[in-house]
């Protein structure tokens, strides 16, 4: 049985915070709101307990937890070194949808970090989670609160429809903001390399600390090489229909895909479709999704997730998406968008000028 608990986002309940932090220390499970997406909290130096997180989502133990905290103090006991850089960019982007890499001290169990000597370290900017953290102890392991290859939750009530029953309990405070997990920076190595991008971005991080590298896997199809952050090599964020990104000038696109729905249709299929506001309007006869404004990519990032699990309780047979800018939260809108589709991309060509 899973307690699920409301709170006010801005002031979390005490007494529902004082329920999740006696969870926490005695070893069980609580999903909680962070900025980026709803995370599956568990005691991180408590290895039996970190465990439960890997039975609960069915993770491949491989597949390292992100420790968050809530204060730079904090860090210290749980790496064996702070690079300057790394207090650099931690106080441009701490608390925040930021996750940095270290090497890890001697407290914190291989069970945590999937058998790496190294470890990820956040420190979310949302009042829910931060009081969470605090009351657990401090130090909270939390990976998406999704079941293994589903959308990670942007909602308390994805968190439910994947774990309920699986987790003692739901701190519930309401849609995340962000919508896409947190960028993770590699600081043990020169130059820091992104592993996956998220809200804060390359040319954020630049302007910072210089140059900053970006793992090639990140947005290319085929790469014979293995993903740096281990989480990113499996087949994330899926929705059940087959999900096709068609990429070219906006007509075309919407052209290409009206054509190809209406042949699925005519042989008895579901189609659905993910396009703007802008756009919307050039899909007439389909189940068309809004992911937001081709204005502010961010509204696609914090729409994406929740469109692909609608799809899937709407039973489509298939998914067609527009393509997005990859400038700013856009490199992670693309990154997550491809992913779900399995790389299956359509370029149409630009047309000429006339
Ligand atoms: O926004 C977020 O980061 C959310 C919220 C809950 O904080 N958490 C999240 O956790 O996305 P998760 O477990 O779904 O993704 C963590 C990613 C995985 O791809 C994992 O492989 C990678 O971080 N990772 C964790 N520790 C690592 C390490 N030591 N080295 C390289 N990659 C690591
Ligand atoms: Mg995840």
């Amino acid at each position: 049985h899973t307690i699920i608990r409301k709170i006010n986002k801005e002031h979390p309940d005490p007494e529902v915070i004082r329920e999740a932090g006696g969870i926490l220390r005695a070893g069980g499970l609580v999903a909680f709101p962070t900025e980026t997406v709803y995370g599956l909290g568990a005691d991180a130096l408590n290895e039996e307990a970190a465990k439960k997180i890997y039975a609960a989502k069915g993770r491949p133990s491989d597949n390292p937890l992100i420790i968050h905290i809530t204060n730079m103090k904090d860090l210290e006991r749980i790496v064996t070194e702070i690079p300057e850089t790394a207090k650099k960019v931690a106080e441009s982007y701490w608390p925040g949808p930021l996750t940095m890499i270290f090497e890890k001290a001697e407290i914190v169990p291989y069970g945590t970090t999937g058998g790496l000597k190294t470890v990820a370290v956040r420190m979310p900017d949302h009042p829910a989670a931060r009081a969470v953290i605090d009351a657990g102890g401090g130090y909270i392991a939390a990976p998406s609160a999704n079941t293994s290859g589903r959308p990670s939750p942007t909602c308390a009530e994805h968190v439910a429809e994947d774990l309920s029953g699986r987790i003692e309990m739901i701190v519930d405070a309401g849609p995340v903001d962000i919508g896409v997990e947190s960028t993770i920076l590699d600081m043990t190595v020169d130059p820091p390399m992104i592993l996956r991008p998220g809200a804060v971005t390359r040319e954020m991080l630049e302007e910072l600390i210089g140059p900053v590298d970006v793992d090639r896997t990140i947005l290319s199809a085929k790469s014979r090489q293995a993903p740096k952050a281990p989480g990113m090599k499996y087949r994330h964020y899926a929705p059940k229909a087959g999900l096709v990104v068609v990429e070219g000038p906006e007509k075309d696109v919407a052209e290409w895909i009206g054509r190809r729905t209406a042949e699925l249709q005519k042989a008895g299929k579901k189609v659905g479709i993910i396009a703007t506001e802008e756009t919307k309007g050039l899909y007439p006869q389909a189940d068309v999704k809004v992911a937001g404004t081709r204005e502010d990519e961010g509204t696609v990032a914090s729409r994406l997730y929740a469109i692909l699990r609608e799809f899937d309780a709407d039973g489509v047979d298939a998914i067609y998406s527009e393509s997005f800018d990859r400038e700013g939260i856009g490199a992670a809108v693309m990154n997550r968008l491809l992913k779900a589709a399995g790389h299956q991309i359509v370029k149409l060509p630009a047309k000429e000028q006339d």
